[in-house]
């Protein structure tokens, strides 16, 4: 995903690129803030600013296609269908060859979240299942009810997880392709409800900055304001703001838990009693937590309530993608109510090509796919789960007392096993650089600048932890005693976190998505 993520590796080493920065620095510096955002518009409509946007942007992008495609000059390129098929030994050869190059960095645990289990008995397993069930498409019910008794029993068994019971009524919901799409769905059903039942015409989201930017492309594709709120100082979402915020065009407020850049838990309990009492909708976004936070209050962590345990939370968003530990490509969205989960649907009844209905975004979809995420639920089982959270959890212990060790190094709020930090000494993006170096594959934040591991049961293998810690410590020894050291990324996140110029920086954002789809 070329968010503004990377996984640590988006920007190759590119010489000169903090030169060109700071030229670029040096071209805006006279704009008073306020001003920058309405004139940047106006400022490369001038051909002389644009001809050098233009070379920057090439420098920019430079490092990154050489890191983005590091194939083109090792395996045979196709810009067009091949005259004649290609042998299948031939294709199945590069795959592997295409894998081994990619499998050792996630499978040995240098990467942040990504893989989420990955012991390859369990992914051969998965593989089993999903190449029995390959050719399964759920739109297809009459051909394929296998596809729609795995996914009733994915969404059953995630509520009942996540606090439905015969006290709370009908907790449903869909299958949806990830967290993403799940909460795309949650948002247009609160839109959709708020039109129709309150005749609301300028749909509003109370969100906290925190929260996923999912929620920001749910606003975009269908219309609602978004109203992000500050977090205070533990990284949770500040209630007075949130309660400041609310008016007659609220459709919903949104919590996470925890949130994916620094792993702490909304005050869903405050939040959601808010929402009730306002009469307004109230999302949980567990996508993160969702497969974890149940399982670690039974090991008696301290977890505050974030699920349909608390009557406010009408929705929830939890992916099985991630900790739920099936092949990527599902999540689940649930709903309190039958009724509520209908604004979700898509029908259509006068199309010349029949009767049609959808629940999700997509049409036609992989099958497979909820087999395997049934397959991966059913054989881990509460205890599968349990064990697995244990590991997670007792791991990020270990690394949370040697991030402790480390000076100059702050660990942000006090997360479970999402683990941001920080440095008011020395520049953290250069420690990821570091880390980068040695194989690991962090996640850049920004504001404020930090870096965040999200641990997977990949690092709960032997040796893992510490080695972490190691590196890291050296990362930190490295950068404290060459703080000038050029090159690597850190110019790059530094720019992209604190330049004024948001146009800019999404400009850059788009063309990498150009990229993704250059041969
Ligand atoms: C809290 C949270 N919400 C939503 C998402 C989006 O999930 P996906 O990448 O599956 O679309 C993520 C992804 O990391 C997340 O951490």
């Amino acid at each position: 995903m070329v968010q503004y993520k990377s996984n640590g590796g988006l920007f190759g080493p590119s010489k000169g690129i903090e030169m060109e920065i700071q030229k670029l620095q040096e071209i805006i510096k006279w704009f008073p803030p306020k001003w920058l955002a309405f004139m940047e518009k106006y400022l490369y409509r001038m051909p002389s600013i644009k001809a050098k946007m233009e070379m920057e942007y090439d420098v920019i992008l430079q490092g990154a296609e050489e890191t983005l495609k590091p194939y083109r000059h090792e395996f045979p390129t196709y810009s067009q269908i091949p005259d004649i098929g290609l042998d299948r030994t031939e294709i199945l050869q590069q795959m592997v060859d295409l894998k081994d190059r990619e499998e050792s960095r996630w499978k040995d645990g240098y990467v942040s979240g990504a893989v989420y289990h990955g012991d390859n008995g369990f992914i051969d397993f998965l593989n089993q299942v999903y190449s029995i069930h390959s050719q399964a498409n759920p739109l297809h019910t009459d051909v394929w009810p296998s596809s729609s008794k795995f996914e009733a029993e994915i969404v059953a068994m995630t509520a009942r997880m996540l606090g439905a019971s015969e006290t709370t009524g009908t907790i449903c919901g869909t299958v949806s392709s990830g967290g993403t799409e799940s909460i795309l769905l949650a948002m247009k059903t609160y839109r959709d409800q708020a039109r129709e039942i309150r005749g609301v015409r300028h749909p509003e989201m109370i969100v906290p900055v925190s929260a996923h930017t999912a929620f920001d492309k749910a606003a975009q594709y269908f219309g609602i304001k978004m109203v992000r709120i500050p977090i205070d100082a533990g990284f949770r979402a500040d209630i007075p703001s949130v309660k400041r915020s609310i008016n007659r065009n609220t459709i919903v407020i949104v919590g996470s838990a925890p949130s994916f850049p620094h792993g702490a838990i909304d005050p869903i309990e405050e939040l959601s009693t808010l929402a009730l009492q306002r009469r307004i909708g109230f999302h949980t976004d567990a996508c993160l937590g969702g497969f974890i936070l149940p399982w670690a209050k039974k090991l008696g962590y301290p977890v505050p309530a974030f699920d349909f345990h608390l009557p406010g939370v009408t929705s929830m968003s939890a992916d099985t993608h991630k900790y739920g530990y099936a092949a990527k490509g599902t999540s689940v969205v649930l709903y309190r109510s039958v009724e509520l989960r209908r604004f979700q649907y898509f029908t259509a009844s006068d199309w010349p090509g029949g009767l049609y209905y959808s629940p999700t975004l997509a049409g036609s979809r992989p099958g497979s796919l909820s087999a395997v995420c049934w397959a991966a639920m059913v054989s881990m089982g509460e205890a599968g789960y349990l064990d697995a959270t244990r590991r997670i959890l007792e791991t990020a212990a270990t690394i949370k007392k040697g991030i402790a060790r480390i000076d100059d190094l702050f660990l942000l709020g006090d997360p479970l096993w999402v683990l941001a930090f920080g440095s008011d000494t020395i520049n953290i993006y250069q420690v990821m650089d570091f880390m980068q170096e040695r194989k690991w594959s962090l996640n850049p934040l920004q504001k404020p600048v930090a870096v965040h591991i999200a641990l997977t049961l990949r690092h709960t293998q032997a040796g893992v932890a510490e080695k972490f810690i190691n590196d890291l410590q050296e990362a930190v020894e490295h950068v404290r005693a060459h703080p000038q050291e050029k090159g690597g990324s850190a110019p790059i996140y530094g720019m992209a976190a604190t330049l004024p110029l948001r146009g800019v920086v999404r400009e850059i954002l788009r063309r990498f998505a150009d990229l993704l789809y250059k041969v």
